[in-house]
């Protein structure tokens, strides 16, 4: 009887899964869509070396810049699926989760600067606005910044009926889509990755970006004309797998949440720096024509575009837009 017990526990603590686990690491996929020397990139970049550096080396974060894992919509489905566990979609995204509200955050003009917008995304607005992600199985992390965006095209775009009848490719929100009939252009919608070999087709005409992402992508290659607008806001929200992160270690799950903190305080303080050495650089490049607009230009712009608060506020809701109006100033 003593050896068959013996055989049994040899048996047992062979089959034991926890030595071997307690070796390996917790692999956190975080895929995302822009290059790794943007402010989303570079966030990401920061939060894996602190994951592992506040864990010891029991998480390890694995970052798939560029599309490389996934596009768009995919990383999206893929976070659903289990199949990553960190994603930072732009808020112009979350749309494809069926959560209308975040497409607040694309109105035209709404947000004057960083400052005017951090009161909504680091405030009571923002964490409200999370709690909509919970019943989809996706907890918010946090808000990433990259910056606001302008117009590029083929052609000069000083007034705003310079973008009638051209094709703009646009993230999926219908509040861009909004924007850009409003302008009279014909809105694209179109995953990130393909932005660029549309534009150098002539599939679009034009799009809009913050300069980072023109200048990573290298589409000021494939455009010849740029007018900062600087109209609408682009941003994201950092977001895992709910169950995933539920199920974590308590203390690997603090450690994280501080990494992603500490992530969260770098990005969205590179953010605008980054913008503007990029603008530099495009200068330096002598590619692209950068148009700074006039006060009467801009003014042009903003009689244009923002109506288009009006004509979305029952899509995104009208309570909400008026508490973005309230914190703002
Ligand atoms: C875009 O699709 O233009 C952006 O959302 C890409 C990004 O992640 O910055």
């Amino acid at each position: 009887f003593r050896d068959l017990l013996f055989r049994l526990l040899a048996c047992l603590l062979s089959a034991a899964p926890f030595p071997a686990q307690a070796e390996s690491p917790i692999v956190i996929k975080f895929s995302h869509v822009v290059a790794e020397d943007t402010p989303k990139g570079l966030g990401a970049a920061f939060f894996a070396k602190r994951a592992a550096e506040l864990t010891k080396g029991q998480v390890k974060v694995e970052v798939y810049p560029n599309s490389t894992l996934y596009k768009d919509k995919e990383e999206l489905e893929a976070l659903q699926l289990g199949a990553v566990q960190v994603v930072a979609p732009s808020l112009a995204k979350f749309g494809l989760l069926g959560v209308r509200e975040f497409e607040i955050y694309d109105l035209p003009y709404i947000f004057d600067s960083y400052e005017e917008l951090h009161k909504v995304t680091l405030g009571p607005i923002g964490k409200s606005l999370f709690r909509r992600l919970e019943p989809k199985g996706i907890r918010g992390l946090a808000y990433w910044d990259n910056g606001f965006k302008s117009f590029s095209a083929n052609t000069p775009i000083h007034m705003p009926d310079e973008l009638k009848g051209k094709k703009m490719r646009i993230q999926p929100s219908k509040v861009l889509e909004a924007q850009m009939l409003a302008l009279n252009a014909i809105p694209r919608v179109m995953a990130f990755s393909e932005v660029y070999q549309a534009l150098k087709m002539g599939i679009v005409d034009g799009t809009e970006n913050p300069i980072s992402n023109l200048y990573t992508q290298k589409m000021f290659e494939v455009q010849s004309h740029l007018t900062l607008t600087e109209h609408g806001y682009l941003g994201y929200a950092v977001i895992v797998d709910k169950k995933f992160w539920e199920a974590l270690p308590t203390d690997i799950r603090g450690q994280l949440e501080m990494a992603m903190k500490e992530a969260t305080d770098y990005t969205n303080r590179i953010a605008k720096e980054k913008n503007d050495s990029d603008l530099e650089a495009l200068r330096r490049s002598g590619k692209i024509e950068i148009h700074v607009p006039t006060p009467e230009q801009r003014r042009a712009f903003k009689k244009v575009l923002v109506p288009v608060h009006k004509e979305m506020a029952s899509r995104i809701g009208d309570d909400l837009l008026q508490s973005v109006y309230r914190e703002t100033g």
